[in-house]
């Protein structure tokens, strides 16, 4: 939808012409994957497609929540604005970011009519909760006046995720959401927070998206991955007793000290970790250096240790990155963002773009039954008011 069909939907809704409108993107991790909930860098841009969010103040005691996607109005009291409502209920996100507004002491006085509109595909793994989550911290920031900068925002967008959608999620996902910009990457220390924008204007070279439409859902088995990072943190503080994060750990001290993690899922996904945070590190190191072969290969392996070591991926995305690799022109393929369906993300020469597509799309169909969908990603700049 454009901008005008947005205010046109939402006169039709409420009757009246909205306040103001803002923007919030989606997401891709080029490297870096289940790295920023163990103290570790990630690598993401934020793209050109997201949320949009409208908002008018409405002189009430209460929020509307309307989205062009769903059908009903969602009203809401705000005194009871910090109760969730039915697990899975989208207005969740929403009223998850004014709960972390309230519990830093802002009062809202008056309620808003919102609507919001998406165009990240839904369950790709290309993070439209967080989307939603900062377009709705960043416009409540504005209307309020509270001055959160960025970061902050990303903070409570993650916040909102913990305590409304209950997926205990790290920092990756809102802080590219909120501080992405066109043209880079994040090389964000997931620890501290300090970050470097890294331009990623890759000549004859296209970051591509493959979309599995065998939908993630994020949940349990996230939830599980953290806790197994976790069990390997309190195995390893046996020999270790101030270790905090798997992350802080070089190749050769986890080597030393491996053994004292007795459960054999937690050292797998303690393994994959320690090596990703290498391997996103290196990464960065080879882009910044031109050097995009190794970068590929470096995002090879990424995926191989998610799938044998973390075991996120499962048979679509595998299929989707194992096809891409044996194309010629294709850089580095790799599952990206929660895993268990979703997308992969691929770089790719221009000249085999063609071919990426009909080939890899060919041979998914004819290995899973699903239709991949394929786009060329476009890195754009993090929340802003239109
Ligand atoms: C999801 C989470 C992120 C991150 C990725 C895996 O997208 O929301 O915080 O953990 O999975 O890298």
């Amino acid at each position: 939808m454009t901008v005008q069909e947005l205010q046109k939907a939402f006169v039709d809704a409420y009757g009246k012409k909205e306040d103001a409108i803002y923007f919030s993107p989606g997401r891709v991790n080029l490297i870096g994957e289940h790295t920023d909930y163990n103290g570790g860098y990630v690598f993401p841009c934020a793209l050109s497609f997201g949320t949009y969010l409208l908002i008018r103040k409405n002189g009430t005691k209460e929020v509307n929540f309307r989205s062009v996607n769903e059908p009903e109005v969602i009203k809401v009291s705000l005194d009871k604005i910090t109760e969730p409502l039915a697990k899975g209920t989208w207005a969740n996100y929403l009223m998850g970011v004014f709960t972390q507004f309230i519990k830093r002491g802002v009062e809202f006085k008056e309620g808003y009519d919102i609507l919001i509109w998406g165009n990240v595909p839904l369950g790709a793994g290309l993070s439209s909760s967080a989307a939603l989550e900062v377009v709705t911290a960043f416009a409540l920031n504005d209307q309020m006046g509270t001055g959160y900068d960025r970061t902050e925002l990303a903070k409570i967008g993650q916040k909102a995720e913990h305590e409304f959608a209950y997926v205990m999620c790290g920092i990756m996902d809102q802080f590219a959401s909120a501080q992405g910009k066109k043209d880079h990457a994040i090389f964000l220390n997931c620890d501290t927070l300090e970050f470097e924008l890294v331009p990623v204007k890759l000549n004859g070279i296209k970051v591509v998206i493959s979309n599995t439409h065998s939908p993630h859902k994020l949940g349990d088995e996230y939830n599980d991955r953290v806790r197994e990072c976790q069990l390997a943190v309190e195995q390893l503080r046996t020999v270790r007793p101030n270790l905090n994060n798997l992350a802080e750990l070089t190749q050769a001290e986890f080597d030393e000290i491996k053994g004292a993690i007795t459960d054999p899922i937690a050292l797998k996904r303690a393994r994959h970790v320690v090596g990703e945070v290498q391997r996103t590190v290196d990464a960065v190191k080879y882009l910044k250096a031109g050097d995009i072969e190794t970068f590929g290969k470096l995002m090879n392996a990424s995926h191989d240790s998610l799938r044998d070591d973390y075991e996120v991926t499962g048979k679509f995305l595998d299929t989707l990155a194992e096809e891409a690799w044996k194309i010629d022109g294709v850089i580095g393929s790799r599952m990206t963002g929660g895993g268990f369906g979703g997308c992969t993300v691929s770089l790719v020469k221009n000249e085999a773009i063609d071919t990426f597509k009909e080939k890899v799309g060919k041979a998914y169909k004819e290995k899973t039954g699903l239709e991949a969908d394929f786009y060329i990603a476009e890195i754009g700049d993090g929340a802003k008011k239109i």
